[in-house]
């Protein structure tokens, strides 16, 4: 049985895919700082599979504990969620991202290649692409130019960082699967997006709106170049996006490889809106403000290479997924 690592595996994008690959028959451990995520996530996973796995709560930024924990693992492949994605957050404290994305990723690849580990997958963006995000960014849509924010420049050095250990170890094999926009949460309404702190994200904003703690959703401009002035992004049900990376770890081979996980599908601001009402039953209050700096109008995947070689097709809806978001929300 193929032994996995799973760094974030109690954050919501690692906590679904940890579900999908303890039902898939790995044996899991998880490594999370708790930074933003809660220990009680082991007892949702362990509700929806029956299997409680290892926790780590480690920090990659403690080389020694991180060494410890690869000295007795035995790991076969690592997946690599950790990490601080707060978009506005990182633009008022880029060294914190710095550090804890760059300096902890250099910390687990050391890690990994004092153990022999050498088969990883790592959770990147869709912000690599910067300024030439577009309608349907393919992999080889140019990266690293016009990135607006730290926390996206950590991705992009990320990925370069990997590629080069890619080139100086044959051996290591490393897939970059840069995601769109994640939304929804698991149907049992166990597990889903609850981050600590004030949300950036469109859908976490919203399921505060649904639960009253916040009055209304600031819809972020209406005046874009799109057919109802809103910005049209490809959200993808977190489930697809899980078992996203359990095709990308069975397909794993030397070298680095690069794929967009999205469903190719765009839908506006508000079209999610108009989505979420329709599933609650009741209108969800909104105003139309200002843009919100950096935005781009339309930035949606092609993941015609994804489903080319790994079989990958999203298969859950913007419908699916609010429903199963208000079965969260409801949950708790
Ligand atoms: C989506 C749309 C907003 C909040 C970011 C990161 C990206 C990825 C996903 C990690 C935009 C609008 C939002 C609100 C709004 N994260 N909006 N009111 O900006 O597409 O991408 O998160 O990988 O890396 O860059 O996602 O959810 O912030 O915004 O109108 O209160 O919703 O303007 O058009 P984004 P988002």
């Amino acid at each position: 049985m193929e032994k996995v690592l799973v760094t974030g595996g109690t954050g919501f994008i690692g906590s679904h895919t940890v579900v999908e690959l303890i039902q898939a028959g790995y044996d899991v451990e998880i490594l999370d700082n708790l930074d933003n995520s809660k220990i009680s996530v082991l007892d949702q996973i362990s509700k929806i599979t029956g299997v409680r796995p290892v926790f780590h709560q480690v920090d990659l930024l403690d080389f020694p504990k991180l060494s410890k924990v690869f000295s007795k693992g035995g790991y076969d492949s690592v997946i690599h969620f950790a990490g601080l994605k707060a978009v506005a957050e990182s633009v008022e404290k880029p060294l914190k991202y710095y550090e804890n994305n760059v300096s902890g990723t250099i910390n687990l690849l050391k890690c990994m290649l004092n153990n022999e580990v050498s088969r990883l997958v790592f959770s990147s963006s869709a912000t690599v692409y910067g300024a030439n995000s577009s309608d349907s960014c393919s992999e080889k849509t140019p990266t690293g130019v016009g990135i607006t924010n730290p926390y996206g420049k950590t991705k992009y050095m990320i990925e370069e960082i990997l590629k080069d250990v890619c080139a100086a170890n044959p051996d290591f094999s490393v897939t970059l699967l840069r995601y769109f926009n994640p939304i929804g949460a698991h149907p049992s309404g166990l597990i889903g997006e609850d981050p600590n702190g004030i949300p950036n994200n469109l859908m976490p904003i919203i399921m505060k709106v649904s639960r009253g703690e916040i009055p209304e959703l600031s819809v972020y401009g209406n005046d874009y170049p799109t057919f109802d002035g809103t910005c049209i992004r490809d959200y993808i049900h977190v489930v697809d996006l899980a078992k996203g990376h359990l095709l990308a770890l069975k397909k794993l081979r030397p070298g680095a490889s690069v794929y967009n996980l999205g469903t190719g599908q765009g839908t506006s601001v508000l079209e999610m809106v108009e989505a979420f009402s329709r599933a609650s039953g009741r209108r969800l209050p909104f105003r139309i403000v200002e843009r919100r700096p950096g935005d781009l109008p339309v930035i949606c995947a092609d993941a015609s290479k994804a489903n080319a070689e790994l079989g990958f097709k999203a298969e859950l809806t913007i419908d699916d997924a609010m429903h199963d978001t208000l079965r969260y929300i409801a949950a708790y």
